[in-house]
């Protein structure tokens, strides 16, 4: 097909005519709110594990999952296909079955609740802290019962939760904490990684992720009898390890497990994103200081309230403003993408059972946005964000 080239009508007015080339100028018609990050010094180890001979869980995964331990400042790290699939993981290896509960947020991916459903358990939602979107901790305490296995906590935008309460009612009551860290590479709570603080830390390597292996997850685990297990569990229960005569299933296998592992063809594009997300995380970084400085002051948007024990890894830079509708559809006229990135989960039917009051969703969902903060920003674009933004909330 004929390449055409994108001419600016000429009546156009010279104020959208500049903001349309500034925003050209960043390579593409509007600015995304996410982007895929691949460098292309990836093709050739990539094409070399392609034509290896050995493309399934080898040593390419093991390779990532060594490189990836001081990321999480641990050494239990299993990769999986999926981030899904490490919260599956990390609720059985927490023993939740038929008839527990566990205590989760609605404000975030399904991909955080779902999994609970599919062991058989119920959902008890704890209401959040909409003044930054995070699991609220009184109201988890207040919402233990006897049948309490498990609590979620999902860091929103890369933001940590209150992580010391949530260990200290995990220690209480015996009752494992699963983070669900899949905005939140490369985030730290009282200077220790996320991965390093609770029972399991899930990690999403999806595409639009601070690094991706195309699809991919990790389940870090900080009691190394859990990830000795979960070894076993993410493939069917066998151990691959293992001494083995002629084939591998040849051993008794003495727990079921799934076939969650991740591949060398996704190891191999992990372990060459890992030559960057340092860079990519300093950008999300800096694009979102500029960002807190720039709109301190203004009538029409509240910016979350985030504390300095804790640095995020900024995935979604997320505000709140009045007249949301409006706001994003000046953005969108802007030439801006933005979005509220996730529903309230007790929205969808298939989780109507669970529903309950949670003022502090209510309160959230009702004027939550996230801009654009991530590496592919430009200056030129971030200053013109931020200019937007601006304009329309002083
Ligand atoms: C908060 C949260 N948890 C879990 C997941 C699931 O990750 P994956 O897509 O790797 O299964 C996502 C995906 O975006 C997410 O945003």
């Amino acid at each position: 097909m004929k390449k055409t080239e994108f001419v600016l009508p000429a009546a156009l007015n010279p104020v959208v005519q500049e903001n349309v080339q500034r925003l050209l100028s960043g390579g593409g018609s509007a600015i995304p709110l996410f982007k895929v990050y691949m460098p292309e010094s990836v093709l050739e180890p990539l094409s070399h594990t392609l034509m290896s001979g050995y493309i399934g869980q080898g040593p390419r995964v093991e390779a990532f999952e060594k490189a990836l331990a001081p990321w999480v400042e641990n050494q239990n790290v299993l990769t999986l296909n999926s981030g899904t699939s490490a919260l599956m993981l990390a609720l059985r290896l927490s023993n939740v079955g038929y008839g527990d509960e566990v205590i989760s947020t609605a404000m975030t991916c399904t991909a955080t609740n779902v999994p609970i459903m599919a062991m058989g358990a119920k959902i008890v939602w704890a209401d959040i802290n909409p003044r930054d979107g995070n699991i609220d901790v009184l109201d988890v305490e207040r919402k233990i019962t006897e049948k309490t296995k498990a609590i979620i906590a999902v860091h929103w935008g890369g933001y940590p939760c209150d992580m010391d309460e949530l260990n200290r009612i995990g220690r209480k009551y015996n009752i494992k904490i699963i983070e669900d860290a899949a905005h939140a590479f490369g985030a730290s709570y009282h200077g220790h990684a996320i991965g390093s603080i609770s029972d399991f830390s899930s990690f999403s390597f999806q595409a639009i992720k601070h690094m991706t292996t195309v699809d991919g997850g990790a389940l870090v685990c900080r009691d190394t009898e859990d990830y000795k297990r979960g070894k076993l569990l993410r493939w069917y229960g066998i151990d691959r390890e293992g001494e083995r005569k002629d084939f591998r299933c040849e051993e008794d296998v003495a727990e079921y497990g799934y076939k969650f592992h991740m591949n060398d063809v996704n190891a191999v594009i992990g372990l060459e994103q890992l030559n960057h997300v340092g860079e990519v995380l300093r950008k999300h970084r800096e694009n979102a200081s500029y960002y807190r400085q720039r709109f301190q002051r203004l009538s029409k948007l509240q910016l979350l309230d985030y504390k300095d024990d804790r640095v995020s890894s900024y995935w979604l830079f997320t505000v709140r403003v009045a007249q949301r509708l409006t706001f994003m559809q000046r953005m969108k006229d802007a030439g801006i993408v933005v979005s509220q990135v996730h529903a309230r989960n007790d929205s969808h039917t298939m989780f109507k059972e669970f529903r309950r009051i949670l003022p502090g969703v209510d309160e959230f969902v009702e004027d939550q946005v996230s801009i654009p903060v991530g590496w592919w920003l430009t200056e030129e674009q971030r200053e013109y964000i931020a200019d937007t933004v601006v304009g329309l909330c002083q």
